[in-house]
């Protein structure tokens, strides 16, 4: 199969085309032939992208570990998908990503697409969703009523959860540049700080139940005074993996694959309850551009996916 590796030259981020073997599925496991694959381009400097999983120094990892496309092949004993079948997902992040023709996952890291939307959209998804639903609901313990402060609300993890926690009746408050302010607001934001002008320590007024940072440096230590008594900071930046305040340990999470998750989220999908945005789509063989924010007319909120196959529409 074709894939898009890390070249071994020492250059960050620089991606080259080589041929690896098509994968073959253990139980439990299915070959997806891919179609589009979202982009998280802090995952070059990620742990497992750097070593295995043994903690040996990894090279050549193919990046992107979320994905649209169709079942290629089944592992053994996978009843629950058939082949041809259109998915989306998520993988291991030690094993080979899905800038590739093929892909190796669980199957219970998968889940049928979404139906209203099509294979560049529906990479866009998994990660983002699934970061900002076990954030909200596993570490922040959302209840409607809370007042939510999220930090970097039109990130590709930002505005899935201004949605989840708008749909579940949190208050949300959302930091974001000015020129994405209407469309967070539209994602159901209830009140927006410009965090350009604006210490947003100054802007919340009264006390919040969850702090969700997605942005990292000081944010999330910035925020801990704003926290009421027994409530919840959850951070996802990559630059807190690995620190070792307690304050930030308690508050770091990675976010997991999770079927039933990702099913509950196509099921919002298609009912119209949640949006995904997809910031830019870059074709499979400049897909480095993807990682080094090279890439021309951003929207610039959401997520860059790159079209693996030439087939993928939005
Ligand atoms: N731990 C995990 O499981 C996990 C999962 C996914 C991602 N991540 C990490 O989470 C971080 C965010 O990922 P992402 O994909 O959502 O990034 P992204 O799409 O690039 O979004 C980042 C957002 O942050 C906003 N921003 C930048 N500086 C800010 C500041 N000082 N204050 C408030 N907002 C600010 C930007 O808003 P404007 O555009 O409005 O200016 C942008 O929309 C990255 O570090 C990524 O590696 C971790």
């Amino acid at each position: 199969m074709k894939v898009m590796r890390l070249a071994d030259s020492g250059n960050p981020g620089h991606l080259v085309e080589a041929t690896l073997p098509d994968p073959q599925p253990a139980p439990g496991q299915v070959v997806v032939r891919i179609v589009a694959a979202g982009v998280t381009p802090t995952e070059l400097e990620w742990y497992p992208t750097t070593h295995d999983a043994s903690g040996a120094p990894r090279t050549g990892a193919v990046p992107s570990h979320e994905f649209s496309g169709t079942i290629a092949s089944l592992g053994s004993d996978v009843h629950d998908f058939t082949l041809g079948q259109s998915v989306f997902g998520m993988n291991d992040w030690f094993s080979p990503g899905a800038l590739a023709e093929l892909c190796l996952t669980e199957a219970s890291s998968l889940a049928p697409a979404p139906i209203t939307i099509g294979a560049i959209e529906a990479a866009s998804v998994p990660i983002g969703a699934l970061t900002a639903w076990q954030g909200l609901f596993e570490h922040g313990h959302l209840h409607p009523g809370d007042r939510v402060l999220i930090h970097g609300g039109a990130g590709s993890v930002g505005h899935f959860a201004v949605q989840i926690a708008h749909l579940h009746g949190a208050h949300v408050i959302a930091t974001a540049s000015p020129s994405n302010f209407a469309l967070v607001q539209q994602l159901g934001a209830d009140e927006l700080i410009d965090y350009h002008a604006t210490r947003f320590e100054d802007a919340v007024t009264e006390p919040v139940d969850i702090v969700f940072d997605t942005v990292g440096g000081d944010v999330l230590l910035r925020s801990l005074p704003l926290l009421k008594p027994g409530r919840f900071a959850v951070t996802i930046a990559s630059d807190k993996e690995g620190n070792q305040d307690p304050r930030v340990q308690h508050a770091f999470f990675i976010v997991k694959p999770h079927q039933r998750q990702l099913m509950e989220i196509a099921a919002l999908i298609d009912t119209g309850k949640l949006r995904t945005l997809v910031d830019s789509v870059v074709p499979f063989n400049e897909a480095e551009k993807a990682y080094t924010g090279k890439i021309p007319n951003r929207a610039g909120h959401g997520k860059i996916v790159v079209a693996v196959s030439p087939a993928a529409t939005v």
